[in-house]
């Protein structure tokens, strides 16, 4: 593949930092750690207990997405994924960046992108009851993404849904509107979809939530709204290709797991901020902010010792967080690291008129493109983090086309299972997360459960 991601790293050491940042030969000296690490992500991903690698290469998901999504998909223009966490973030990463780039302002009907495709991750009933009540029903397909089956959020979303659509359709017309995402044998959506004969996709059960966004889980969302599905396929599988080699210099995922594990681990920086210079890899960073916290945040090691380790990962948008957060940056402590997410070729853009031409203050901008601007806000702001002390990095995909995210989206993924090996955790589970759900079947009256919620404490208000 000739449009590579590139990862600048210079901005991470010590030389360019005035002595802050990483000693050079402390990344040397994790040469070794790395290819340790390397390994035993490849023995797991032999045994089958990392499924994300594979994903790439399974021609028969693909033609089933591709089928569903060119035969009955084509019958609606509303696509509507429920589902939350690593079931929902996937389909919007995608979404921004390949059809409809992250906006604040322009509502829905002046986004001009048709079919349409909404990500529903929130039971906000502010929300979701406005949303059925504007869209056209019989126009609408929604996917049910859950691989456990269970998630309350999601679960008591299809209900909702199914109610509506048994109340608008019959029996017949009730099913076509719905496709599920889920595990392949277990599950109460399984046994939904074999009961009600409904279309179901399947998710690989060595395939986590997080890791799932290249399964049917984010393939079919994407190809829905015309998605160019076998780029995206064709970039992870470059990047699993490029990060094959156990020489870190060479492996983009290893240098930066192994550089973000220093910054956090030696360099009392834990918290990692993802900022995009584009409004189209919006959607990246929030889906790696998921990514990051819940692989690597975690109570135990590997070896079952107490060690409650992980960085926090946030997210920025650039330029508008220079007008909000990178004073903090620049000069509150030195906890951060910024990776910058930037594009050399925008698809679009914009000059800026000439005009003013006596008012220096203004004149200056003419003649240049928007586009011109938003780099050169980037360069700036990684340059003065720079001369400050402060670490940061610079993720540079040629163009934001599927075969670029595909390389992006892969590299974080291998990125995380590597920082998994070197915190010593296992990046696959979650059990903090998995206590919140059974807490909340416990308080939502749940058979089984109830114990788990135990007494409402007592509140501690403050009165008026
Ligand atoms: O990454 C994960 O495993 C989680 O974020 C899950 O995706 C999330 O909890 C939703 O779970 P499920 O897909 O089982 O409904």
């Amino acid at each position: 593949m000739s449009d590579r991601l590139v990862l600048d790293y210079n901005n991470m050491l010590s030389p360019r930092l005035g002595g802050r940042g990483i000693d050079p030969a402390r990344l040397e000296a994790l040469a070794d750690r790395f290819a340790q690490a390397h390994a035993e992500v490849a023995r797991r991903r032999d045994a089958g207990e990392i499924g994300f690698f594979q994903l790439p290469y399974q021609s028969e998901v693909r033609e089933q997405v591709g089928n569903f999504a060119n035969g009955l998909g084509q019958a609606f223009g509303t696509a509507v994924v429920l589902g939350i966490g690593g079931s929902a973030l996937g389909a919007v990463a995608l979404r921004e960046a390949l059809v409809k780039p992250h906006w604040n302002e322009l509502d829905d009907d002046a986004r001009d992108y048709f079919p349409r495709l909404y990500v529903l991750d929130n039971v906000d009933p502010s929300t979701l009851g406005p949303f059925l009540d504007r869209i056209d029903l019989g126009q609408a397909l929604f996917n049910v993404i859950s691989k456990s089956g269970s998630t309350a959020e999601t679960m008591s979303q299809f209900l909702v849904v199914r109610d509506r659509l048994g109340r608008t359709f019959d029996d017949d017309g009730y099913r076509r509107h719905l496709v599920f995402t889920t595990d392949p044998e277990k599950g109460v959506l399984r046994r939904i979809a074999r009961d009600e004969q409904i279309a179901t996709l399947p998710i690989p059960p060595n395939v986590g939530g997080r890791f799932s966004v290249l399964s049917a889980v984010g393939l079919l969302p994407a190809a829905l709204i015309g998605i160019d599905i076998d780029a995206l396929l064709a970039g992870a599988r470059d990047m699993d290709e490029r990060c094959s080699s156990t020489q870190l210099r060479e492996n983009p995922a290893g240098l930066f797991a192994v550089l973000q594990y220093l910054a956090d681990t030696e360099q009392r920086a834990p918290m990692h901020v993802m900022m995009s210079y584009s409004d189209r890899l919006h959607g990246v960073a929030d889906w790696f902010r998921q990514l990051w916290a819940e692989s690597l945040g975690k109570e135990k090691n590997r070896a079952g010792e107490t060690v409650n380790v992980g960085p926090t990962p946030l997210k920025a948008m650039g330029a508008t967080d220079q007008h909000s957060q990178v004073q903090l940056y620049m000069e509150g402590p030195y906890d951060k690291t910024i990776t910058f997410l930037t594009v050399d070729q925008r698809g679009e853009d914009l000059e800026v008129p000439k005009a003013y031409e006596d008012m220096p203050e203004l004149a200056y901008l003419g003649g240049h493109t928007m586009g011109e601007l938003l780099s050169a806000e980037r360069q700036a702001t990684a340059r003065a983090l720079a001369h400050r002390g402060r670490m940061n990095m610079t993720l540079r995909l040629p163009r934001v086309d599927a075969g670029g995210i595909g390389q992006l989206l892969m590299m974080l993924q291998i990125a995380t299972v590597y920082a998994g090996e070197l915190y010593g955790v296992d990046p696959l589970d979650q059990p903090g997360v998995e206590l919140g759900k059974q807490l909340t079947y416990g308080l939502m009256g749940r058979p089984g459960y109830q114990a788990e919620a135990g007494e409402a404490p007592d509140p501690h208000w403050m009165s008026e």
